[in-house]
């Protein structure tokens, strides 16, 4: 089920906009959030910006590691989503989400990373240092250096969203917990061109 993707697909990942789980570890602790504001910026090497709020504990932790994975989830974790992006691991300083909601995981290949059992796909990322955005937008780029999926619903650098893989679908957030989920497909068609205009 869990295949690697070529890298240089990477970006095809969240190319549709899925909201993502973001996780990040360091010094013994873990930590998980949601976030709906992720985009690719760069295919080779793959690269992809997302927004990280000064008030997360999760931004803690990517500071200080240096390193975050973007999980992105299904329609199955749908709770999850929400609730990870509605409590803060700062809050209790105790607290793991994982073990708190019974979020399984395991170790992502390249850094080992704590990758978020039930999701689609996987991508462990290293921080690109840019203070100027994070400080200004919130904004973390970051370097894609290892990529996963579930090839019952990606495979062969492609998304395939089809009826008898519903539950697999990615989550779009639409605000207040609700998700539209990636459901229907439709292919473009280059139009034929109609001669230069006068
Ligand atoms: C669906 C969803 C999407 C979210 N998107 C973002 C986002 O793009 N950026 C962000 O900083 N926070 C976003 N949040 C809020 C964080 O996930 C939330 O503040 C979270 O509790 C932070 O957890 P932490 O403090 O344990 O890191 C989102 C929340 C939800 C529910």
């Amino acid at each position: 089920m869990r295949q690697s993707v070529d890298l240089r697909h990477a970006c095809r990942l969240v190319n549709h906009g899925p909201t993502v789980l973001v996780s990040a570890e360091h010094g013994g602790r873990r930590n998980l959030m949601a976030a709906a504001w992720s985009m690719p910026v760069e295919f080779t090497p793959p690269r992809i910006a997302v927004v990280i709020d000064k008030s997360t504990y999760t931004r803690e932790l990517v500071l200080a590691a240096g390193t975050l994975a973007l999980n992105i989830p299904c329609r199955a974790l749908a709770d999850v989503s929400y609730t990870v992006g509605s409590v803060s691991g700062r809050d209790d300083p105790g607290a793991d989400k994982f073990a708190c909601y019974g979020i399984g995981h395991f170790d992502g290949p390249a850094l080992g990373l704590p990758l978020v059992e039930g999701c689609v796909a996987w991508m462990e990322c290293r921080r690109i240092p840019e203070p100027h955005a994070e400080q200004a937008y919130d904004t973390f780029y970051v370097e894609v250096v290892s990529a996963l999926a579930d090839d019952r619903v990606f495979s062969a650098g492609r998304w395939s969203f089809r009826p008898d893989n519903a539950e697999l679908h990615t989550l779009h957030h639409l605000g207040a917990g609700r998700f539209a989920v990636a459901a229907q497909t439709v292919q473009g068609r280059l139009l034929p061109a109609r001669g230069r205009g006068t």
